[in-house]
């Protein structure tokens, strides 16, 4: 859907004529270190240019009016700021209910209703994070209009509360930090334990990101999500019986072969080298990189999609055909599914000149074979969650 003019939604949705102030949060790609921040380990995400604004009124009472031009079936959603619990019938607008509640509840004055209208260009459900990006909007929008002083790692911190004590979904740091602290050509190696992080310039030379969504919804995420989480606690909780290690992101590799076989649950002992395999990988991923070997950084990316596949087995048949289509093409860097998986997307570094034919060949395979098509969208890395104040309707 093209960009609508949200001011003269704003004031038609909400029936007002004052101006709005207006907020942005983008959404992410991770370009390794894949269901590794849960395990104590490094992700390598970067925050892209597409997004969710949020304008943004207080009121003079304690109403909370929600209305989101994505889905306008719904219509406005009304709530108490005094009555934020989950609600249902709420449907989308719990996230930004969760995330005022959860902001309230640390203690920050938040003390008058509010107009929040919303509008998302990120696919939906497309493993992009659109609801940390939700989440992360209402972070800044409500910092913005309320003066609030608070530390941007401490709002990360309180978006990934939301996912996990209010939406229910057990998900690690990596969406809400990638979205929270992204910075314009830079992605983030992000150590999940101590929270260190430093940024990269991610500069491809004649090469793209391109973001291939596989139109696949990813209905099971929740629940599969939360049982790859349950099955790596119950593999380092068998390593931890005989050594001291505080996640399984703290194992070498010589560490994990040695004691792997105290993880006697097959599944587990798979899903657990995974986690170790992976971290060490995004450790190199971003050396490789910083050495400018574009072609080993690229390998990376492609054993982590096999081990995605084979040992945590979060990909599905779509992102798999999706990944080879474009493993096949000339000019590939390197790809795979990124974000939670279960469908959604992938990414791969194409060589500039080869991007229109990989689109068409990559889609031409996918369709055929799954029968409908995928979309294309080349990958700009932009700054993280902030109040916008210029060209911005
Ligand atoms: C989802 C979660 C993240 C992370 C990824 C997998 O995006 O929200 O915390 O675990 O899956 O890497």
């Amino acid at each position: 859907m093209a960009k609508p003019n949200l001011l003269d939604e704003f004031q038609s949705i909400f029936n007002v004529t004052k101006i709005p102030r207006i907020f942005f949060a983008p959404g992410r790609i991770n370009l390794i270190g894949e269901h590794t921040d849960y395990n104590g380990g490094h992700v390598f995400p970067a925050s892209i240019s597409y997004g969710t604004y949020a304008l943004a009124n207080k009121r003079d009472d304690q109403k909370l009016r929600f209305y989101s031009l994505n889905f306008p079936s719904i219509g406005t959603i009304e709530c108490d700021l005094a009555d934020l619990d989950y609600n249902e019938a709420h449907d989308w607008a719990n996230f930004p209910k969760g995330m005022i509640q959860c902001m309230k509840e640390s203690g920050l004055k938040i003390t008058t209703g509010m107009d929040i209208l919303f509008y998302g260009d990120i696919p939906n459900g497309a493993g992009l994070s659109s609801s940390a990006s939700i989440e992360m909007v209402t972070g800044v929008l409500l910092e913005g209009l309320f003066e609030l002083k608070i530390d941007r790692v401490q709002m990360i911190q309180l978006g990934q509360k939301v996912e996990n004590d209010y939406i229910g979904v057990n998900s690690g740091i990596m969406d809400q930090f990638a979205i929270g602290k992204g910075k314009k050509g830079h992605a983030i190696l992000l150590n999940c334990q101590t929270l260190a992080y430093n940024y990269a310039p991610i500069e491809l030379n004649d090469h793209v990101i391109i973001i291939i969504n596989t139109n696949k919804q990813r209905t099971l995420a929740g629940s599969k999500y939360n049982e790859r989480r349950a099955e790596c606690e119950q593999a380092l909780a068998n390593i931890q019986t005989v050594i001291q290690i505080k996640s399984l992101g703290d194992l070498t590799e010589e560490q994990f072969e040695q004691h792997k076989h105290l993880i006697t649950n097959e599944t587990n002992q798979k899903r657990a080298k995974h986690a170790v395999y992976e971290n060490l990988r995004t450790v190199e991923a971003l050396q490789q990189l910083q050495q400018g070997n574009l072609e080993t950084f690229g390998r990376l990316m492609n054993e982590s999609h096999t081990s995605l596949q084979l040992d945590y087995e979060v990909t599905g048949i779509e992102l798999d055909t999706i990944v080879q289509a474009a493993w096949d093409q000339p000019g590939i860097v390197g790809a795979r599914m990124t974000g939670a998986g279960f469908g959604g997307c992938a990414i791969a570094i194409v060589e500039i000149d080869k991007v229109d034919s990989f689109k068409n060949n990559v889609n031409k395979i996918y369709s055929e074979e799954i029968g409908y098509e995928a979309s294309f969208y080349t990958a700009t890395i932009g700054d993280g969650a902030r109040e916008l104040t210029e060209g911005v309707y």
